[in-house]
This record gives C-alpha cells, sequence and structure tokens, in this order.
C-alpha cells in the first residue's frame, strides 16, 4: 500500500481534501470505514490524546492494521493535537502514520523548538509531522457553542507561517484562517477567511495546508479552500453529534434495549452517513 504522503501529494496535485475523522470508539471507526469503503476514499483516523487514552495507542493501529487488510483501503491514523514530544513520541512508537503537535498556544520560538524535535524523531521514523501556528479556538466537545468570536490576532499571520515551515522542516501546517473547533449555536459557522489562506499559501508555497474545525464551516468555503491548497480537513463535533444523538434516541424509545450490537447499529449509520457525505464534499471519493 502507498504511504501517506503519497496520497498527501496525490491530494495536492488532483486537488481535493483527505478527511481526518476522529474517533474514540469501535463503533465510530465502523461507520467511518463504512463511509469510506462505499465513496472508495483515502481517510485518516484520528486521535486526540484524551481520545487515544481512552482507546488505547497500540490498540488504535492495531485497529487501522485489521482495517487497512479487511478493506483495502489507504487508511492512516494520526494523533491530533499532541501537547508534547514525549506523547507524540509514543505515538510514533506505537505506529502512527503522522503526529500533529500543537504548539499554537506557546510563543512562536518555543514552538519551533519543540516541532523541530518532534520532525527529527519522526523523520528517523518515517512518520509525517503536522505543526500549527496562528490559535484555532474551543473544541468539539460542545453540543453548540455561544456566538464564537474570533479574535484577528489569533489568525495565522503569514510571515510567522513562513518561518515555521522554513525552520521546522514539517510536511503539514494547520492554519488559522477563521475555522475553530466545535459548532457554531446557528449551526453553520461564520466564512473562512479566503484572503487570509491565500497569503499564506502565496507566501510558503508547496506546503500542505490543513485545515482543522470542519464541522459546520460552509460548504463552498470548504470547497474554494481545497482549490487554494487545502489537502487534510479535520471531522469531529458533526460525528459526536450523529453518534450521541442517534444513540440517546434509540435508548429513549427503546428503554427495555440492554444489547450493544442492537442498540448500536443506529449509532454507527449515522455515521457513515457524515463520513460519506464529507468524503463527497472534500472530492476524494474514488482517489483510494
Ligand atoms: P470539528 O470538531 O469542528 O469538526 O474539528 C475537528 C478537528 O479539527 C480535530 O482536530
Amino acid at each position: 500500500m502507498k504511504n501517506i504522503k503519497y496520497y498527501l501529494e496525490k491530494a495536492q496535485k488532483e486537488k481535493f481534501a483527505i478527511a481526518q475523522f476522529n474517533f474514540s470508539d469501535f463503533t465510530q471507526v465502523k461507520g467511518i470505514v463504512a463511509g469510506a469503503v462505499k465513496a472508495n476514499s483515502p481517510i485518516i483516523l484520528g486521535t486526540s490524546e484524551g481520545e487515544s487514552k481512552f482507546f488505547g495507542l497500540e490498540e488504535a493501529v492495531a485497529l487501522r492494521n485489521v482495517l487497512r487488510k479487511r478493506t483495502n483501503l489507504p487508511i492512516f491514523l494520526n494523533l491530533d493535537h499532541g501537547h508534547s514530544f514525549e506523547y507524540l513520541k509514543q505515538a510514533i512508537d506505537a505506529g502512527y502514520d503522522m503526529v500533529h503537535f500543537d504548539g499554537s498556544k506557546l510563543l512562536l520560538d518555543e514552538n519551533i523548538k519543540i516541532t523541530k524535535e518532534v520532525v527529527k524523531y519522526a523523520k528517523w521514523k518515517g512518520v509525517t509531522v503536522e505543526g500549527e501556528v496562528g490559535k484555532i479556538g474551543t473544541d468539539s466537545s460542545k453540543l453548540y457553542l455561544e456566538k464564537f468570536e474570533i479574535k484577528e490576532e489569533d489568525l495565522t499571520k503569514p510571515e510567522e507561517a513562513l518561518k515555521f515551515v522554513k525552520e521546522t522542516g514539517v510536511d503539514l501546517l494547520a492554519v488559522s484562517i477563521g475555522n475553530f473547533h466545535g459548532i457554531e449555536i446557528s449551526g453553520i459557522d461564520p466564512n473562512l477567511r479566503l484572503d487570509i489562506l491565500k497569503s499564506i499559501k502565496d507566501i510558503i508555497g508547496n506546503t500542505a495546508l490543513v485545515l482543522h474545525g470542519g464541522s459546520g464551516t460552509p460548504e463552498d468555503d470548504i470547497k474554494e479552500a481545497i482549490q487554494m491548497g487545502i489537502v487534510k480537513i479535520n471531522i469531529n463535533t458533526e460525528l459526536r453529534l450523529a453518534f450521541s444523538g442517534n444513540l440517546r434516541r434509540h435508548l429513549n424509545n427503546n428503554p427495555e434495549e440492554i444489547t450493544p450490537y442492537k442498540f448500536l447499529v443506529d449509532a454507527r449509520e449515522s455515521v457513515r452517513k457524515v463520513a460519506e457525505y464529507k468524503i463527497q464534499i472534500f472530492g476524494s471519493a474514488n482517489k483510494a
């Protein structure tokens, strides 16, 4: 099977984005992978530090291996928003394909210093690295957020992005361009700042760009951002909402139901639908 770098380059060349779908439970993974199989798409399974501590790093790697073998699809695994070199090293040693160091809340020089350490170790192990410059707000654990205000100073500054990619040698860069984790109270997030994305792309050239906080983002913006150089988009909140909402509904409607393989079916199916839909929007269907 071709590696993740091959698919990221293909995405860059053919102008589509690979979805990263986050999970913390096996049933979610089954739904996500069923969506990818139907669409014949490469995917990245993502676990944050919290998600991976709940699921287990080695368990996630073992599951990726089994699913790759069974589906024959390029299924990759990313440690999302790692906050220390030590934890990312554990993920690399366990067999993750890719790691994301999130030093966005640090001073730029400190962010660069730790990212460089991660890159050095990861390159030696053949693992892909994502870095981050600019602050991407909130988290994916809210049903709906209050109206979310993005501060201008939190957006990625193109010249900082350039310094960061030059000095660290990361493979991918996550940017803050009006995106945030979670979904705004209206159900649709405000428009992306595509003007800032353009300035970043113009200055940094070929480094692949990542859009976090993909849930709720207006679809036209997503499509345009892909044309402008976004090659990976992370989705979590919409999957969590689909999963928990359907599970809650099923158990409320069937108070006697105690059999997991029965009460989890609707939740799994709802995750499949979200995953398959996002894959279509991101243009990665039939790119496996
Ligand atoms: P959403 O929860 O907004 O989909 O964002 C997910 C994400 O960016 C994970 O890194």
